[in-house]
Order: structure tokens, then sequence, then C-alpha cells
């Protein structure tokens, strides 16, 4: 927060703590916090820019999730008579939570990290740094001792290490050292992807953030409401540079800034904010000018207007549901009616055809490619998986699928002639940005399918598709995922040919888009089946998913959800491979589940139950409607019954009960749903 209107610290710490409670789903090892310690109360005013020296700020910082964290601070309060209705004129504070990369969790480990004694720099980051190393080496030569395994650490002491040489240097001239100076400094020494706010005992009442490589945000409230009711109005109230207060926030996510406005700056790589006395600045960091000139001149500003979030505080909140995957799970019917708003073009009576605005003039383009890549991680991968026949079938465009790191790991082949489609939840997934530039130093098409407006994915592709799933928090995607297949789905439409050949094919399609929310909720009903299942299979060690066709992806996006929220083993196999090993673990105790829904492979999954009957295998059925002895006349086994769609659809409905079922398997089990262990929902670092 920094903002020019008298704020308690009681005010200060909630609006962090709630900051952080919103950004909890992007890590939970470790949490900290620091504000400005009591002074006179208008300490901040005395201090001579970058030259005075304020009281070392309070600095808090726990091992575990953010409500230790806050009993922790409020014990400390209690215990030290710390005055929570201090008001602070203009205030910097920053908070942090944390998915350890360098070091366990541990308070030494969490951030904000500092310079040493007096925290003459506090920082808290996002990101790696990858020539830490040689830093450090650097700085233990100067005298700096370290006291925490991250990388991070590096950066508050080359903070302070430039502080010092700096103030040395301008000591004659009797001119100030900025803050942002200090900063544009050290951004030009470390390597690797970052955002960072910057707070410092040096410079009481502002913040310096800046970014490389991850997510940042500038949220700007205006105060001017409070001070209408007189809530906090203060004689010394200085005003912005449009003469109204304001209160900044800067976060890694909107959902940490939502609640306080929905004005936001979308922070670009090398670009740093400066935040002081109610009014922020932004300008573009010139790696080359500083070097030269030791960052003396005035960089150049970034003028750039508000974009206004569409995010609602509700849609970040878990309502009557006790889990954000439980609740994202139930509202799919609403998801994937948003996915398709708008976008079904009606041709009289009837819906004739797709609308993405966001592609429409690359269509032609995306058409004559040599082939189409598409590029993601994790349960966006399985989502392209999902739709890639269809794909294929509508365009006549052969579609590779690219796990993210791996086409990195072997610098694959890219042309300019491919077309390359980024899917991405979040739209910030270290690996598949960088892929994203990979495939762009080609020449190749970038298309992005992300969730995220104004992401790091949605901004740097030539085109795309927002998913508009709505804000996705559970850290295990569900509704993203089913959305994502909708919106793929509408993309291959467009693909597609108006040709009279294709012409039934896709009108089934359509029909079945529109009644896919129905579906969908129908489908949801499986709830108590599903709680049941999970009953019979929660203390097993084990569980194998087979698929093939479009639900060769539901049986890999399946066995994950499994595997990563209730810490299940889970397996999906493509039943095409169960003879070439797979078939070596069937005996009658190992659970296994076959997607036999009918599409044109439903025969040979037939086969496949036999097969695994005969080996006295322990098999859970996945079947339309209806099915269950066409599939199994001799009985004998537990079936999942689903809604019948058209093939390239029956994803969507498929995944639902698998979903339902690692849901369940993790409540009974007794584990965390919305935050498993080791996991982050945006994997900013690759
Ligand atoms: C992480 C998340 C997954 C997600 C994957 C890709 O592993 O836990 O839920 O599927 O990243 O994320 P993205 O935001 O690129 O879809």
């Amino acid at each position: 927060i920094n903002c020019n209107v008298p704020r308690e610290r009681r005010h200060i710490l909630e609006v962090l703590f709630n900051g952080l409670r919103r950004l909890e789903y992007r890590g939970y090892d470790s949490a900290g916090i620091s504000i400005d310690s009591d002074n006179d109360d208008d300490h901040h005013v005395d201090v001579k820019e970058g030259g005075g020296q304020g009281l070392p700020p309070l600095v808090f910082r726990e091992e575990g999730k953010i409500e230790k964290l806050v009993t922790s601070v409020y014990q400390e309060v209690d215990a030290t008579d710390l005055n929570l209705e201090f008001l602070f004129m203009s205030h910097a504070g920053i908070a942090h939570t944390r998915w350890a990369t360098h070091g366990p969790p541990s308070p030494r480990n969490g951030h904000p990290q500092s310079s040493g004694e007096g925290h003459e720099f506090l920082v808290v980051h996002n990101g790696i740094i990858t020539n830490f190393m040689v830093l450090k080496e650097t700085l233990v030569r100067h005298g700096f001792v370290f006291e925490s395994d991250t990388d991070t650490e590096v950066i508050p002491k080359l903070a302070k290490f430039v502080y010092d040489s700096l103030t040395a240097e301008t000591e004659s001239s009797g001119e100030a050292v900025k803050f942002s100076q200090v900063v544009m400094e050290v951004m030009r020494q470390i390597e690797g992807a970052y955002a960072l706010i910057f707070k410092s005992s040096h410079y009481p009442n502002e913040l310096v953030a800046c970014k490389c490589g991850s997510p940042l945000l500038l949220g700007v409230k205006e105060c001017g409401e409070e001070n209408k009711r007189g809530a906090f109005v203060s004689s010394e109230l200085t005003l912005a540079k449009d003469g109204k207060p304001k209160e900044f926030f800067l976060a890694s996510d909107a959902s940490a800034m939502v609640e306080h406005t929905k004005k936001v700056m979308v922070i670009e790589d090398n670009e740093v904010v400066h935040v002081r006395n109610g009014s922020a600045s932004v300008f573009k960091f010139e790696r080359e000018k500083i070097q030269n000139s030791r960052g003396m001149p005035r960089p150049p500003s970034v003028e750039r207007a508000l974009s206004t979030l569409a995010v609602e505080v509700e849609q970040i909140q878990k309502g009557n549901y006790e889990h954000y995957m439980q609740k994202e799970i139930h509202e799919q019917p609403e998801s994937l009616t948003t996915t398709m708003r708008g976008r079904l073009i009606h041709g009289g009576s009837k819906v004739k055809g797709v609308l993405l605005g966001g592609l429409k003039d690359h269509l032609k383009t995306i058409r004559r490619s040599r082939r189409i890549l598409f590029i993601g991680c994790g349960t966006s991968y399985y989502a392209g998986l999902a739709t890639r026949a269809l794909v294929e079938e509508l365009s006549g465009v052969p579609v590779t699928m690219e796990l993210a790191s791996d086409l990195l790991d072997r610098r694959g082949p890219v042309y300019r002639e491919d077309t390359a489609i980024f899917v991405s939840q979040s739209g910030e997934t270290a690996d598949t940005l960088e892929a994203l530039e990979y495939a762009k130093s080609f020449g190749a098409l970038c298309v992005g399918v992300t969730n995220t407006v104004g992401s790091a994915i949605a901004r740097g592709t030539h085109c795309g598709v927002h998913i508009n799933a709505g804000c996705e928090i559970g850290v295990a995607s569900t509704k993203a995922y089913t959305s994502q297949i909708a919106a793929m789905t509408m993309m291959a439409l467009a693909l597609g040919d108006d040709t009279l050949s294709s012409c039934n094919r896709r009108e089934a399609i359509i029909d079945d888009l529109i009644n896919l929310p129905n579906k969908v909720r129908e489908v949801l009903k499986l709830d108590n089946d599903m709680k049941e299942l999970a009953k019979e299979l929660m203390e097993e060690q084990s569980l194998l998913v087979f698929g093939r066709g479009y639900n060769y992806a539901t049986a890999l996006e399946g066995a994950l959800k499994v595997k990563e929220v209730a810490l299940m083993h889970s397996e999906g196999i493509l039943a095409g491979e169960m003879k070439h090993g797979p078939l070596a673990l069937v005996d009658e105790n190992l659970p296994i589940i076959v997607i036999a829904t009918r599409d044109a492979t439903c025969s040979k999954q037939q086969s496949v139950i036999q097969q695994l009957q005969a080996r006295k295998g322990r098999l859970i059925v996945m079947c339309t409607k209806g099915d269950a002895n066409l599939m199994c006349p001799n009985g004998g086994y537990r079936f999942i019954e689903v809604p019948q769609l058209q093939d390239c659809l029956q994803p969507i409905i498929n995944i639902v009960p698998f979903q339902l079922l690692a849901y369940h398997l993790t409540v009974l089990r007794g584990f965390n749903v919305d935050q498993p262990r080791n996991l982050a929902k945006s994997v900013t670092i690759s």
C-alpha cells in the first residue's frame, strides 16, 4: 500500500494479509510481511530524499500457511505493545507467500529477504535469479553475510551495495540517490526471471517494483470516497498529480487487489514502478544507458491507459462450497456457457457457425499452415490433446503435440509456415512463455488460448482466444480444462471449411455445444456415486485409467487429477498400448477405470475390457448411459454411466466424474484439496 490518506497500522496489516490470502493458491510454503515501525508520525517527511535513515522496518516471516503468519504477527503485537492505531500519513508495506525453489520452507528462507542488519533493503520476489551464485560470491567478498539458502537474498544485499557505492559517488555533489536508481542498477546486474518489490529504511514511505519475465500488476484506487465520509481526513493530505488522493497496489495477480480496485496497469518487462507520497511513476529501464551513465539521466516514462479488471470479488470467494476445487467443478455449466457466449452465430433460427473475434483475421493463414503445434504444460497440454483429432479432421492440417519444456529441451524444429497454439490457463507459465518466444523467433504464427486477459501469453501472441472460464483458484485445474476444450472445439469449427460434406458433422457438433451445459449438469449428479467410489478406493495405493481416441486425454487428465490432489499414484494409459506392458500390472486388486463411451473406438475398448476380465482385473467401466450390459454382459463391475455427446465433446463430459472422484478421494484421505503438497497454480519459473 502506498497512499496519501492517513491509514492505521491495523488497516495496513489487514490489507496485506488479505492480499496474501488471495494469493495463497500460488504458493503456500511460508509467508512474510514488512511494514514500517513506529516513529514520529511524519518521520518520512523529515527524511531527506535518499539521504536519510528511518527506523528499521518491522519484518515477520513464518513457515507454513498465511494464517500462521497472521497469528504470529498479532502475538508479537500483543507482546510488544505495537500500536495498531498508529497512523501513517503514507505507508509502504510488502508481503509474500512462497513456493520454495531454492532452500526448504523455513522463516529464514521466506520473503521479504533482507540486506542485513537494519533492513536497509527488503525484497519480495517471484521468479528465479539464475546468476545468484556469481553475485553471492562477489558480495561475500565484500563482507556480506548470507543467512538464507535463497537466490533472492542476493537482491537486497546487492541493493545495499549499490546504494552505498552511489551514495559515496554522489557525496561531494550533494545530489540525492533515488530509490529507483538503486533498483535499476540492481536490474542491470541480475539475470533470470523476476517480479520484485523493494522496500527500504532509507526510503520509508516508498516502494519500487520492477519485472522481467514474471507477472506484475499495478492497481490504482481513488481514495476520494473515504475522504468524503471523513473517515481518514487529514489537513496534511498531499495530493497526487491529478489532485486526487490515491492508494496503490502491486501484486503478481489481480485477485490480490480486486476487492480494492479494478483499475490496473499491466507492467511490462523492463519497466520500473516507483510509488511515493501517493503518486506512482512508471518508466522504462534501459539497460545500456544506465550502464553508461550510472542511472543519472531521467529514464523515459511509460504512459499507458489503465485497464479495467473483469473479475468480480464473488468469483474469487468460495461461496457455499467447502473448497475452491469443489466450487469450480460445480460451476462448469456456467463457465462453459460463458466460454461460448456470443460466439455461436445464428443463421435464421439455427446456429450456423462460430465467430471467434480474436482469430478471424488469421484463419486463412492458419488453414494454410504446414502444421499446427499445440504447446502447453499439465492440464492445458491435455486439453490440446483432447481437441487434436477434431482440428486435424476439420482443418486438414496435421497437429503436433508439444510439452513446452520438451520442445525447449530438444530445441525442436519450428518453421515460419507453422501455427503454434499456446494453451495456458494462467497465461504466465514460464515454460509455455519461453516456448512462445522460441516459436516466435522462427517466425511461426503464434496463437494464445488463455483464461487470463492481459497475461504474458495473451499479450505475447499474435492472436488468440480467451476461454472466459472465470478465475480458477483451486491448484488442480477443472473448469479451465473443460472451457479450453470447448474453446478449441470452436476454433476447430472456425478453421474447418464450409463444404457440404462436413456440414452435418459441423451442425451436430454445434447442436451439442449448445446442449453441453445441460449435459454437464446431468453428469454432476454423479457426485454421490463418485463419493461412494472414493470411499471404496480411498485406501488404495494406485489407480490405472485406460482411454483411447478422444478419451486418451481424459485418461491422462483423470489420472493427473487423482495424483495431484488425492496424492494417490495414478496413471493414464493409452488402451492401445495395454498389451505392450501395462497388462503385466493387472490382478484382482489394482483398480482400473476403463473409459468406453460410444465413439469409433468403443468396440476396441470392449475387447480391452474382455482382456482385462480374462485376467480378473478389478474394473470400473465408464460407459454411455444404458450401455452397461452391452459392455459387460456378465456384470459384476462398477459402472460410471454418462450422457452421450458428439465424440469430440465427450471428453468434456467424461472428465467430470474424475474431477469429482479426485475431490472426494482427497477429502476422505484428509489432504488439502486446494493446495496440494508441493504444487503451485502458476508455475512462473522454468
Ligand atoms: C501447474 C498447475 C496445473 C496447470 C499447469 C499449466 O502445474 O498446477 O493445474 O495445468 O501448471 O498451467 P497453465 O496456467 O499454463 O495452464
